[in-house]
């Protein structure tokens, strides 16, 4: 069914986190001690929020993305890979204006290992002097600029704060200039991430997620959580490389396992979850039909994952069925 709200002049809004990944792509995984070469280092833009904002940009979105930036850092490091980072973004065509800029943070960064035998990821997170978006800068927002906003699981007190002011505005509001809303449950360690549920109409739950609350499948995963969010809204379990199962609350209707659409070779896994999401989104603009959009997300993960870093989605040109 094709749901094209608003695509022309409003714009989707990303909040979350956004860092630099400092990335060592290695033969294999290295061995604690030892002095071995690397086949190359990378610095990149990352953060959940920040690649699916770029990701939505690549897709060809109005994109904007919210998280706290640094402002006016003294430090050498921080100043070389916030104008990075930035410019990354910007390359992505992901708008930067809604970014709170505070004096005593940092740029968090990782350090992220890819094993060339597999294409897996370990990510060394470091968060150094790390802010979070706050309920009163968020408030300040045009939320009419808006037709979807995305809110990364973290920082949960001021998000949930987030999701009702969008409430509020939302009954004012007709039918076609509600802002919708999907939040993703990615990190078990953070607190209370369920107060997010009830609002979402599109709920994203990392495997890691699912593990965590006694699921060891991704069918299990949607199963259970149907009953945590409000009727008609969309819940997505990805699980690697099998995939993603999703269902509809209160729908009649079993929930679907969408295979993944493997590359010949998985080079890089950094991400491949950010991109998920990217694409989900991308196609939930485009449609309703719930496998159709999973599909499609699946389809632009595989890509990535058969290439290093997110340029292999600029002319990514499969349209959603
Ligand atoms: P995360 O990066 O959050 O750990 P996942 O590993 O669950 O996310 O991957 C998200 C999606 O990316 C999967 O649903 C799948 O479509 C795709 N994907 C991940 N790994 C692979 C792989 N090795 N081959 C093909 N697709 C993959
Ligand atoms: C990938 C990612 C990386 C970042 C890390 C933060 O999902 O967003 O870009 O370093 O996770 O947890």
């Amino acid at each position: 069914m094709a749901n094209t709200d608003n695509l022309e002049d409003k714009k989707l809004l990303c909040v979350g986190l956004i860092c630099l990944d400092v990335i060592h792509v290695c033969n294999s995984y290295p061995f604690e001690g030892t002095d071995q070469r690397i086949k190359k280092m990378t610095w990149q833009k990352g953060g959940n929020a920040a690649n699916t904002s770029a990701v939505l940009g690549l897709l060809g979105n109005k994109v904007d993305f919210l998280g706290v930036f640094p402002k006016d850092t003294k430090d050498l490091f921080q100043k070389s890979a916030c104008s990075f980072v930035r410019q990354e973004m910007e390359r992505c065509g992901v708008g930067l204006e809604q970014m709170s800029l505070v004096g005593d943070s940092d740029l968090p960064y990782s350090s992220v290992v890819i094993n060339d035998e597999t294409g897996s990821r370990t990510i060394l997170h470091c968060p150094g002097l790390l802010r979070e978006v706050s309920f009163n800068f968020f408030q300040k927002l045009d939320l009419s600029a808006y037709s979807w906003i995305h809110f990364e699981g973290r920082n949960t007190e001021e998000v949930v704060k987030m999701i009702c002011h969008v409430v509020k505005y939302n009954e004012g509001q007709d039918e076609a200039n509600r802002v919708k809303m999907s939040v993703e449950l990615e990190k078990p360690h953070r607190r209370n991430l369920p107060l997010l549920l009830p609002h979402a109409d599109l709920v994203l739950i990392s495997q890691e997620y699912a593990r965590d609350s006694g699921y060891n499948n991704a069918p299990d995963t949607v199963k259970a959580f149907k009953d945590h969010v409000k009727s008609s809204a969309g819940i997505v379990c990805a699980w690697g490389e099998l995939g993603a199962a999703s269902g509809v609350s209160g729908a009649v209707g079993d929930v679907i396992m969408t295979p993944a659409f493997s590359p010949e070779r998985a080079l890089d896994t950094l991400g491949a979850g950010d991109t998920f999401l990217g694409a989900l989104l991308h196609a939930r603009l485009r449609t309703t039909n719930l496998p159709s959009i999973v599909k499609f997300a699946c389809k632009v993960a595989g890509r990535k994952v058969g290439s290093y870093g997110y340029e292999c989605l600029r002319d990514f040109s499969q349209t959603v069925e």
